[in-house]
């Protein structure tokens, strides 16, 4: 029997991803991208294009949400994803996340789904109202099978991706119990070890967290005009830094050394003693002024991406992001059709097995 988290190399599975809904920004870099850069070293990783949780809500912008995916998987590229050693791959591509998204729905009461805290934010914040899709809710079961399809032991997500994590995990349990005779006070890690296909897995929320926008007040996104993008030119970069406001008015005024400036600074400025400085002259107002503490930030970012900017040109031609995406896709139905057997075995829906392949 294989286990439940391990590939061939022993290495660890773990599965994240993001919802197409523009190119990705600093605040992608800092929150979630640069740990998986690191952990396709120590993890075997899948990193998922949810493609169809985006039309949620944007079913009529399908050619809006093909070329944010493309582009996302080209900002992961020149971020330092490599295709070699991580599967960047499509949602819409795997069949077995939407068969099992189908399944896990019986297993969910209709109002734990809507219990679920992210899709109440979500229909806050986007205003849905009454107004959504039976899809809407049913994403989130989705994202249960996106993982679960994966058997990782943690998924490294945001703070926001929690509550879909929780009811990743009670979907786990609720399977084995059901399926595989794993009795009901069964400790979660131990869910495998007593036959369950499915391990219960932690979210790996981690240490970095959420990065300001630009204006200082709000998280970096998109739809707020406060972010500065991966694909910025050098120029842009500079221009955006320049508009950091901190009300600071001379060199010689003590600034806030915790304000959106000083937190840049404080990130993407790799040498701590001049951080350190930095920040001792700018509370002291030690003649230091914002105009030049900009200056030495906006070069330090764009030190930061100009290696993301060499690596772009690699990728230009949209044929290239597919193949790349083709490849993980392969990869990633390879892992997904063998938990899937599993499942169906377990359920009693185990008759016959099949092959996939692409074209
Ligand atoms: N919902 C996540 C987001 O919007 C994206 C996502 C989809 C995801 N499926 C996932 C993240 C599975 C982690 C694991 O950011």
């Amino acid at each position: 029997m294989s286990n439940a988290s391990h590939n061939t190399t022993g290495r660890d599975r773990i599965l994240t991803g993001d919802t197409p809904t523009g190119k990705l920004h600093l605040g992608h870099w800092v929150g979630s991208v640069r740990r998986r850069v690191e952990l396709q070293d120590s993890h075997e990783c899948y990193f998922i294009l949810a493609n169809m949780h985006a039309f949620t809500t944007r079913a009529d912008e399908p050619e809006a949400i093909r070329s944010d995916t493309l582009e996302i998987v080209r900002d992961l590229l020149c971020m330092g994803i490599e295709p070699e050693r991580a599967s960047i791959f499509l949602q819409s591509e795997v069949p077995a996340i939407a068969e099992l998204t189908f399944l896990f729905s019986m297993l969910l009461p209709f109002n734990r789904v809507m219990r679920n805290p992210t899709l109440k934010d979500e229909i806050k914040v986007k205003g849905l109202g009454e107004n959504y899709p039976f899809g809407f809710p049913l994403y989130a079961v989705g994202q249960t099978a996106d993982i679960l399809a994966f058997r990782p032991v943690a998924v490294p997500v945001g703070e926001d991706q929690v509550p879909h994590l929780e009811l990743t995990r009670e979907v786990a349990r609720r399977f084995n119990q059901k399926y595989c005779n794993v009795g009901d006070k069964v400790e979660d890690e131990d869910h495998v070890a007593e036959g369950g296909v499915f391990p219960v897995p932690v979210a790996d929320v981690g240490k970095v967290g959420r990065l300001v926008g630009i204006d200082g007040d709000n998280k970096m996104s998109k739809s707020l005009n406060n972010a500065i993008y991966i694909s910025d030119t050098a120029k842009q970069v500079q221009k955006k830094v320049n508009k950091i406001y901190t009300g600071r008015q001379s060199p010689t005024e003590k600034g806030d050394p915790g304000n959106v400036l000083m937190q840049y600074c404080e990130i993407f400025i790799p040498d701590g003693d001049r951080v350190a400085e930095l920040k001792r002259r700018y509370a002291e107002g030690d003649d230091i002024g914002d105009g030049h503490i900009k200056q030495e930030l906006g070069a330090a970012i764009n030190e930061l991406l100009e290696p993301m900017r060499e690596r772009r040109l690699r990728f230009e031609s949209d044929d290239d992001v597919i193949d790349v995406l083709k490849q993980g896709t392969v990869r990633a139905n390879t892992v997904t059709e063998e938990t899937l057997a599993m499942a169906k075995e377990a359920a009693g829906l185990g008759f016959f097995a099949r092959d996939l392949s692409f074209r």
